[in-house]
């Protein structure tokens, strides 16, 4: 199936231009902060924004589920790894809301999986970093869910439909995650010096990957002033990173952790944190492809698709079959 509504056509109407009296409906819409809904007419770059903004979102979900389902097999207890396996399918939940958002702007779950494939389209850099002890599975919850949380929120309200809908259910299985990654951080705080060194590595090594997760600071970021006019986007990329860091300053005390960053310190006058400048060559290197995981990251991905195949042959079959049987009764 492709597209339910071509670009630029009015449904029922004539396809060609847009009149300008939809054009200043989406106008009022936006005005008013209601939601934009799939039937509706909307400018051909608005849908193509969100087309990429929700398949990337929904890539990372699924592409999340790698790293962390790396430890599943070696969980420490059976809680642990009931836990974890919970925490990873609903990553795999949220992935598929998410598709579903974006195949109502016309573009089918294939396209997308073809372009995640291909690198024609991204997902979120941190998902390149490997997790080499599983105490990297409660720093991912804390830290890696916990900026998840701040990008997200505000997507609960964003003028499209489907995707601040899909937001809603995905913020409130996103703040489990990063508790039950706190939870097991604090229990190994709680143990022997070992496990305490363990986590501080861990810590050490996803800190500044979690400050990269809100994306370039915002002199680098062009397409934020045309998202936050479209109420695609509320807040900046630097604010939301602002906001992250206040947040787990507090709480990385708490659990009696170091943040790796000799520059972060409160700031009286500003009433938010300093903090030390991120290694934005870095960034750019890991999400133009050349992170630690990224080739195993999609060529795993690409094995399950294509493992999948026969699969998606045979329910396109049965769909088939059952669709003749009812024509011919
Ligand atoms: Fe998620
Ligand atoms: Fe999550």
């Amino acid at each position: 199936m492709t597209s339910a509504v071509e670009p630029g056509t009015v449904p029922g109407g004539e396809p060609g231009a847009a009149p300008a009296e939809l054009e200043a409906h989406f106008e009022a819409t936006l005005a008013h902060k209601d939601r934009v809904e799939p039937r509706d007419w909307m400018p051909e770059r608005y849908r193509r924004t969100l087309v990429r903004q929700i398949a990337q979102h929904a890539h990372s979900e699924i592409i999340g589920m790698q790293p962390e389902g790396n430890w599943i097999s070696r969980a420490p207890s059976l809680r642990r790894k009931a836990i974890l396996l919970a925490k990873v399918q609903d990553e795999a939940g949220h992935g598929l809301y998410l598709y579903s958002a974006t195949e109502t702007l016309g573009v089918t779950r294939t396209e997308l999986t073809e372009r995640l494939v291909s690198g024609a389209q991204k997902y979120s850099s941190i998902f390149n970093y490997p997790t080499l002890s599983y105490a990297d599975v409660g720093t991912i919850g804390w830290l890696v869910d916990g900026a998840a949380i701040c990008n997200q929120v505000p997507l609960c309200r964003t003028s499209f439909g489907p995707y601040g809908r899909a937001m809603i259910r995905i913020c409130k299985e996103e703040s489990f995650h990063q508790r039950q990654g706190y939870e097991l951080l604090m229990t190994m705080m709680r143990g022997t010096d070992e496990q305490r060194a363990m986590v501080q590595e861990s810590v050490d090594r996803f800190w500044w990957p979690s400050l990269m997760m809100f994306g370039p600071p915002d002199d680098a970021s062009p397409n934020t002033a045309q998202s936050m006019a479209w109420g695609i986007k509320t807040h900046t990329n630097d604010e939301l990173r602002q906001r992250f860091v206040d947040m787990t300053v507090p709480q990385a005390e708490a659990l009696g952790v170091t943040l790796p960053d000799p520059e972060l310190a409160w700031n009286e006058e500003r009433a938010a944190h300093d903090f030390g400048e991120i290694d934005w060559d870095e960034f750019w290197r890991v999400v133009g492809g050349d992170g630690p995981c990224n080739a195993q990251r999609v060529a795993h991905r690409k094995k399950a698709w294509d493992d999948g195949a026969w699969v998606r042959e045979a329910a396109t079959a049965f769909a088939r079959k059952q669709e003749q049987q009812q024509e011919a009764a």
